[in-house]
């Protein structure tokens, strides 16, 4: 469901300095799979996880999604495939400080013109799935680490992505909760079939993951 085919990102920088963030990187991911990346600081996992997720654009190569290539001339496109088939979850959450839960997880679908009456019930069911029922209507200073990303993976799930792209999800969290994290996202997997793929540190997660690609330098090596 998602393919990469020769994908590289170059920076450059000052008068010609030139970072090779990705390096030639074609990977096939298959729809119902749980797929880890690790790798060490630097090593592109960010810069793959975000031009997968259509938040940034390769120097070249092509993503395929359901075998359509990604067309960078179309934005509309880009928008939809944001909207409607990923979802993505931040290592620091970047939840809207000033909004509750509910609001949190309900923004997304303001976007694709879903009524409020139908936003609110929707947030507080996933919300309640996830045993934040109780906490609806707290700001995300009044949550956990914990709690602040299962909101945050609530938010991800609220338009029916089928992929979640996840950016170590457990990166800000105690070790306690960041294995709550990785259940919750095991059993969405699991139940939903939505595809994830998950950079990580947390040695828990590769375990669960049901397959591990690693990272050095750019490029995928083994
Ligand atoms: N916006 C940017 N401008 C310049 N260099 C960048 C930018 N983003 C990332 N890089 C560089 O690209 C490389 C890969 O970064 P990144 O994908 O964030 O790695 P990781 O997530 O594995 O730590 C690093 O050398 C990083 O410094
Ligand atoms: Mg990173």
């Amino acid at each position: 469901m998602i393919e990469t085919s020769g994908l590289s990102k170059y920076y450059t920088f000052g008068s010609g300095g030139r970072i090779t963030a990705l390096n030639d990187v074609s990977i096939t991911i298959s729809g119902g799979e749980f797929v880890s990346i690790v790798g060490p600081s630097g090593s592109g996992k960010s810069t793959l996880l975000n031009i997968i997720g259509c938040l940034d654009q390769p120097s070249t190569g092509d993503i395929y999604l359901d075998n359509a290539r990604l067309d960078y001339g179309n934005a509309a496109s880009l928008v939809q495939l944001r909207r409607h088939t990923i979802g993505f979850v931040f290592q620091a959450f970047n939840l809207i400080s000033s909004m509750n839960a509910m609001e949190n997880v309900a923004y997304p679908m303001y976007f694709n013109r879903v009524p409020k009456p139908q936003r609110e019930k929707r947030s507080l069911e996933l919300l309640e799935s996830m045993g934040l029922g109780e906490r609806a209507l707290h700001l995300p200073s009044e949550l956990s680490g914990g709690e602040q990303q299962r909101v945050a993976i609530a938010r991800a799930l609220v338009n029916n992505p089928r992929i979640i792209l996840a950016d170590e999800p457990t990166g800000n969290i105690d070790s306690k909760n960041g294995k709550k994290i990785i259940e919750l996202m095991k059993q969405v997997n699991r139940d939903q079939g939505i595809t994830f793929l998950v950079v990580t540190h947390d040695m828990k997660m590769a375990e669960n993951a049901s397959r591990v690609i690693k990272m050095v330098d750019g490029e995928i090596v083994d």
